[in-house]
């Protein structure tokens, strides 16, 4: 049933193309617009909403994250993201002009689910993101945009991640569609690149052997750090997250910027850091900004681990390994650039002798608060 791969997670990684092309599948048209009929909510409804709120836990949280900067880009709505189970101790302000977006692989998940309830009780509308059928989450919801990952049976989640992705940029493309923003053009071109994204995400497979090389070489370590910027910083995390959770390794995801107000300080000799890099065409001061901050790190002795767009020439210097993507729309790069991120942490693991698929002290669905 592993489909003679050593490992579910391995046999998961493999599928992303296939899960990225699923959760497309049928929701674009041949005239390049998108089609969401199952998100019941009326199109003049959405058009009413004037903040969203995304809730969940975990690598689902990190999905909502790079939601976030595609909602505000694409729609011009304000829109936050929060972890679940902080979500509701705040009191937070929701009415019948707020749109919930609660995300979950299994749909399960008790902290979700006990926001979404709150989000419900204050007259939000609740659109659930989630990967299991009649599961409770999108039971509970007003209306649901499944992903297609097919089961996901590795308590890392990965494809299920990359999935919610593509939902969460769904959501975020058919909001502005339907508000009509001035950002027209853009949404229908990258409307299209997403539909060509499965083949990049596979080009990205297709390359991972020095990545696997390189995790092995690095499975005696104590620390990793990861960095990024923008939709990276999501990513980031998420990096660190696989790492902690397979290789009980000490990893920590920041924000690139804010390296000069604390964690430079970790910076030691040999210490791995993996730098998400955006890509230097688009928004360009992003780019320009962590090569700077690269060339902090190395001059304090760090090991560069640099994911970089295919052709990025100026962060060649200070790249002790490179890792190359293929180009992609800036808010669509974590579709991408997080391939790698799986794939080392899965690698790192084996190399410790860790269960892969069975981590310590974890549950593929957590249902306690
Ligand atoms: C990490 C991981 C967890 C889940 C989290 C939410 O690899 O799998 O962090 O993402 O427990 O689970 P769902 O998406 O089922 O709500």
């Amino acid at each position: 049933e592993k489909g003679g791969y050593d490992y579910f997670m391995l046999k998961e990684i493999a599928e992303q193309p296939k899960a990225v092309a699923d959760t497309l599948l049928g929701r674009i048209d041949a005239a390049g617009s998108l089609s969401l009929d199952e998100v019941r909510i009326p199109a003049s409804v959405l058009r009413e909403v004037d903040k969203v709120v995304i809730v969940a836990c975990g690598t689902a949280y990190h999905a909502g994250m790079i939601a976030k900067y595609a909602i505000e880009h694409w729609t011009r709505i304000p829109c936050e993201t929060e972890l679940a189970s902080e979500f509701r101790y705040r009191d937070p302000i929701l009415d019948q002009r707020t749109l919930v977006i609660a995300i979950s692989q299994s749909g399960e998940t008790m902290d979700t689910l006990m926001a979404l309830r709150h989000a419900r009780e204050q007259g939000a509308r609740v659109l659930a993101i989630c990967n299991t059928n009649g599961s409770t989450i999108p039971r509970e919801s007003d209306a649901v945009l499944y992903t297609h990952a097919g089961p996901e049976v590795a308590v890392a989640s990965t494809k299920a991640f990359l999935t919610q992705l593509v939902a969460c940029y769904l959501v975020a493309l058919y909001l502005g569609q339907v508000r009509g923003t001035k950002w027209g053009d853009e949404i229908v071109s990258v409307i299209h690149e997403l539909s060509e994204i499965a083949t990049q995400v596979d080009e990205v497979l297709e390359t991972m052997e020095p990545v696997r090389e390189l995790a092995r070489s690095l499975a005696g370590k104590n620390t990793v750090l990861f960095l990024g910027r923008h939709v990276g910083y999501p990513v980031a995390l998420e990096g660190a997250l696989k790492l902690k959770e397979l290789a009980y390794m000490h990893a920590e995801g920041f924000a690139a910027g804010e390296l000069k107000h604390g964690p430079i300080a970790l910076i030691e000799e040999d210490l791995p850091v993996v730098v998400v890099v955006p890509s230097p065409r688009g928004r360009s001061v992003l780019h320009d900004k962590i090569v700077s901050n690269i060339q902090e790190i190395r001059a304090r002795g760090a090991r560069t681990i640099v994911i970089a767009e295919r052709g990025d020439t100026a962060v060649r210097p200070y790249a002790d390994h490179l890792i190359e993507i293929p180009p992609t729309p800036v808010l669509l790069q974590p579709l991408v650039a997080t391939v790698p991120l799986q794939v080392f942490a899965c690698e790192l693991a084996t190399a410790r002798g860790n269960e892969v698929d069975q981590p310590r002290n974890l549950a593929k669905s957590v249902t306690v608060e």
